[in-house]
This record gives C-alpha cells, sequence and structure tokens, in this order.
C-alpha cells in the first residue's frame, strides 16, 4: 500500500534536516494526522534522535464542516480519500511499527501539554478555519524552543483560503519573536509556511 499522506513530508522532513531541528531539544508535533502516512514519517525521522512524535486529530471526518473554495466540504474531502475506510484504523494501520508515537484522540482546541513539553517542530494542517489555525499555532509557539520551527501548511492556498488569513495574522503578530519565515513547496504545488523562532 502507498504511504497515505497529502503533504509532501519527505520535503518537510528535508527542511527539518537543513535547519538541524534534530538536534535541537524537544519531541516533533502535528495537528492533523488523517491516515498516518506522514506520522509515520516523522516518526522514522524522530525516532533515530530519540525524540516522540505527538499527532493530534479529531479522527471523524464528518466533524469537519470547513467549507473551502467552491463549496467543498473538508469531511467530504477526508471520506473519499478513505473509501469507507475508519481513519482512526487506517493511521493505525500506517503507524503500528513506532513506539514513539504518541496519538492525542481530540480536537486540536482542547488540547494542553505540560509546561515542561519541548518541541523542536510542530506541523499545523488540521482544520483549516483561521481561528483553528491560530489557536493551533498558540498551542504549540508556547512549547517551541528557540531556532525551532512551525509549518503551517495549505499557505496562500486558494482552496482553504482562510488558512493564509490566520498565517497572515500569526506573521503580525508573533513579528517579534519570529527569526526567519520560509515558503516551502511541500508538494503538489502547495505552501507551508515555516516560522523559525528566536
Ligand atoms: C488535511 S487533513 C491532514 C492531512 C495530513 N497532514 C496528511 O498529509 O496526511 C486534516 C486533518 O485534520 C483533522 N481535524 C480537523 N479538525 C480538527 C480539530 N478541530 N482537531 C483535531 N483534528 C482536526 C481532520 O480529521 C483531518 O484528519
Amino acid at each position: 500500500m502507498a504511504v497515505e499522506e497529502f503533504v509532501g513530508y519527505e520535503n518537510i522532513i528535508a527542511f527539518m534536516e537543513r535547519k538541524g531541528l534534530h538536534k535541537l531539544e524537544g519531541d516533533f508535533v502535528e495537528v492533523g494526522a488523517y491516515m498516518g502516512g506522514g506520522t509515520a514519517k516523522l516518526a522514522q525521522y524522530a525516532g533515530k534522535y530519540g525524540k516522540k512524535v505527538f499527532a493530534i486529530d479529531l479522527f471523524q471526518p464528518g466533524l469537519d464542516d470547513t467549507v473551502g473554495k467552491g463549496g467543498v466540504k473538508a469531511g467530504d474531502v477526508y471520506e473519499a480519500f478513505l473509501q469507507g475506510r475508519s481513519m482512526l484504523e487506517a493511521y493505525k494501520e500506517n503507524t503500528r511499527t513506532f513506539d514513539n508515537v504518541v496519538t492525542i484522540i481530540a480536537d486540536s482546541r482542547r488540547v494542553t501539554f505540560p509546561v515542561s513539553q519541548r518541541f523542536s517542530f510542530g506541523f499545523i494542517d488540521g482544520c483549516h478555519q483561521a481561528s483553528f489555525v491560530e489557536s493551533d499555532f498558540r498551542l504549540l509557539w508556547g512549547h517551541l524552543v528557540s531556532g525551532g520551527a512551525i509549518g503551517v501548511h495549505d499557505y496562500k492556498f486558494e482552496g482553504w483560503p482562510e488558512v493564509t488569513v490566520a498565517a497572515e495574522n500569526i506573521l503580525s503578530a508573533y513579528e517579534g519573536e519570529i527569526a526567519a519565515v520560509e515558503e516551502l513547496e511541500a508538494g503538489h504545488g502547495i505552501l507551508s509556511l515555516m516560522l523559525i523562532k528566536k
């Protein structure tokens, strides 16, 4: 079975390697794991450096009622690619060989981490509504170490215009804490906005 992910995590991991994120303190975290194909790739990379991957998802495609360009509903897109399978079962199958994955089955707005939790990388690809993207960013940024990075997927992607609105809000609200910003073409011509912390 082909590895099931829709970002191009190889390119995300190449960025992480270029920035030496594996050398920093802290684990990796993603919001929006879907079928876990990307989680597995992150876990393989993380495992080489004794790190964990925290994966946050509702695992109930129908609960995402975001409406994108042209009236497309996010939940319908997720259901279509699942072709009748359970998202959680597909995720478990794709991540089953990794013992460094911590799965958090929850609405990302309700997730908290202990103050002591450190991340060197976070990837945001959950709900594509602006308020969710901004909430996901707030959740991760506070735990991100200096020199660490957060990626916001679907930046400037016309299908989910609210992601770009949220990313622009984040850029202006956190300007003083951001060391550098890169637009990364991860795959399928879709950008991720990568923000590196001072
Ligand atoms: C675009 S998919 C993620 C794709 C994944 N990064 C990949 O490449 O395979 C978005 C995911 O976000 C999840 N999601 C939507 N709203 C969420 C929320 N409020 N909390 C947690 N996860 C959510 C959906 O269930 C879906 O799996």
